[in-house]
C-alpha cells in the first residue's frame, strides 16, 4: 500500500529509507546530510566501499546502492541520485523515474517490506514538486501491483509536499504519467 507521512525521514522505523543521494554518494546537504548525520560515520565508510563505475561516480543518476542503516531505525538506506531539474526537457522525467524504479527493485530483493522515499530531486536539485510527486506516485502504484504485500510511504519534510501527495492519492491524479 502507499501512504504519505511528514516528517524527519531518519527516524522512521522501517525496513529501508531512500536516501536523494548524489554521484560520489559521500553525503551532502539535505536529507543526504541528515541521514549520514543520524546513521553515523560507518555510513561514510560503508558508501566509500561502495566500487566507482567512474572516476567520481558510485551511483549514477537514476541508478540506486544498498547499505546497511547503521545507527539509523531502518535496516538499510537505499541511496538513489536524482536528475538536476533543468527545464522538463533533458530527459528528467525518465531519471526520476529510474530513481523510484530503482531503488524499489533493489527493497524487494533485499526482502525489504516497508520503504520510505524523501520527495527526490524536489530540493536542491530543483525538480518541482508536483511535477516529482506525479512520477513518484505513478511509479510507486505501478511496482505495487506485483508487491502487494509492501508499504511505500512518501515521507515529506513540509506541509506543502505532504499536501501536493495527499491530493495525489486521493484524486489518483498520476494516472497516465
Ligand atoms: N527527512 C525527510 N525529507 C527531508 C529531510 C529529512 N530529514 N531533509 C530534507 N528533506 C527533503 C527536502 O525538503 C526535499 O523535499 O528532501 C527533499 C529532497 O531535497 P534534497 O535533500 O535537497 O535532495 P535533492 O533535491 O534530491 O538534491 C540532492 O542535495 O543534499 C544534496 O548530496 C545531495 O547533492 C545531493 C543533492
Amino acid at each position: 500500500m502507499m501512504k504519505v507521512v511528514q516528517g524527519d525521514i531518519t527516524t522512521l522505523e522501517v525496513d529501508a529509507i531512500v536516501n536523494a543521494a548524489n554521484q560520489v554518494m559521500l553525503g551532502g546537504g539535505g536529507v543526504d546530510g541528515a541521514i549520514h548525520r543520524a546513521a553515523g560515520k560507518e555510513l561514510f565508510d560503508a558508501c566509500l566501499k561502495v566500487p566507482e563505475v567512474r572516476p567520481g561516480v558510485r551511483c549514477p543518476t537514476g541508478e540506486a546502492r544498498i547499505t546497511p542503516g547503521f545507527k539509523l531505525p531502518a535496516k538499510f538506506v537505499i541511496h538513489t541520485v536524482g536528475p538536476v531539474y533543468r527545464d522538463g526537457q533533458h530527459g528528467e522525467q525518465e531519471k526520476l523515474a529510474n530513481c523510484y524504479r530503482n531503488s524499489l527493485a533493489l527493497a524487494a530483493e533485499n526482502g525489504c517490506r516497508s520503504v520510505a522515499f524523501p520527495c527526490i530531486s524536489t530540493g536542491v536539485y530543483g525538480y518541482p514538486v508536483e511535477d516529482a510527486a506525479r512520477i513518484a506516485v505513478s511509479e510507486v502504484s505501478a511496482f505495487l501491483t506485483s508487491h502487494a504485500d509492501m508499504t511505500i510511504a512518501f515521507c515529506c519534510f513540509s506541509d506543502y509536499d505532504r499536501q501536493v501527495y495527499e491530493k495525489l492519492l486521493k484524486t489518483g491524479g498520476w494516472i497516465n504519467v
